[in-house]
């Protein structure tokens, strides 16, 4: 299986591709979480990076797909990937589709999750995750069930540094300027599920599977 999961800030593409990678034990690359992950060890990457999502914004191409042709390199991916918050912008697409050519790759399935804007405000603000194991919760949608304490590992739940409502009202202008268009691009690839996000996270679960014949 190689999918592209897609939606806004919120929509659930984190909490829909740890479900994925349970069940069908694919690669989850997220660029969101590789570069969160630069910015804790402090690397020159995490520093550059860092600048941008703290002000909302994308970190620029160049960077970006860098880091993804590495990580697609590997030899584990040829069996399968979940690509999480990549590409977001055309020219990321346009480098993806050369990079899976050069891999001899085919995607299955372009698996973007709506939702409206008003609805991923609070998503994004009520999200906590684990500092220990990554599984992301919400404290009012998905609470664990002692709070502050994860579900899956007892470690302790923290909010990412741009989930303010400032922060959101930038990501999300960045992703109906830059990300959006790419629905229409993979439209005419012929590989684009659409999935109502608006409803709750099993029952968006089961339709990600239908939409690609899982
Ligand atoms: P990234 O980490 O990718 O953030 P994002 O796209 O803003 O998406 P999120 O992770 O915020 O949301 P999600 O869809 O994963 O939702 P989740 O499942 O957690 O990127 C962060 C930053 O890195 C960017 O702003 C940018 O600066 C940079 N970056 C990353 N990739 C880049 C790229 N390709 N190019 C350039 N820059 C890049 O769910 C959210 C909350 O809602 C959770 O609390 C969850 O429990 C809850 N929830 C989930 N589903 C439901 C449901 N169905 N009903 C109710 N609640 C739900
Ligand atoms: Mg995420
Ligand atoms: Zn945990």
């Amino acid at each position: 299986m190689h999918i592209i999961l897609m939606g806004p800030p919120g929509a659930g593409k984190g909490t829909q591709a740890e479900k994925l990678v349970e069940e069908f034990k694919v690669r989850h690359i997220s660029t969101g979480d590789m570069f969160r992950a630069a910015v804790k060890a402090g690397t020159e990457l995490g520093k550059e990076a860092k600048k941008y999502m703290d002000a909302g914004g994308l970190v620029p191409d160049v960077v970006t797909i860098g880091i993804v042709r590495e990580s697609l390199s590997k030899p584990e991916c040829k069996e399968g990937f979940m690509l999480d918050g990549f590409p977001r912008t055309l020219e990321q697409a346009e480098a993806l589709d050369g990079i899976l050519k050069e891999l001899g790759i085919e995607l299955d399935g372009v698996v973007n999750i709506s939702v409206p804007d008003a609805e991923l405000v609070g998503r994004v603000t009520g999200r906590r995750i684990c500092r220990s194991c990554g599984a992301t919760f919400h404290v009012s949608f998905n609470p664990s069930r002692v709070e502050g304490v994860c579900d899956k590992c007892g470690g302790s739940l923290y909010q990412r540094d741009d989930d303010s409502e400032a922060t959101v009202k930038n990501r999300l202008a960045a992703y109906h300027a830059q990300t959006e268009p790419l629905i229409a691009y993979y439209k005419q690839q012929g590989v684009y599920k659409g999935i109502d996000g608006l409803q709750a996270i099993d029952k968006v679960y089961a339709d990600v599977k239908a939409s690609l014949g899982k």
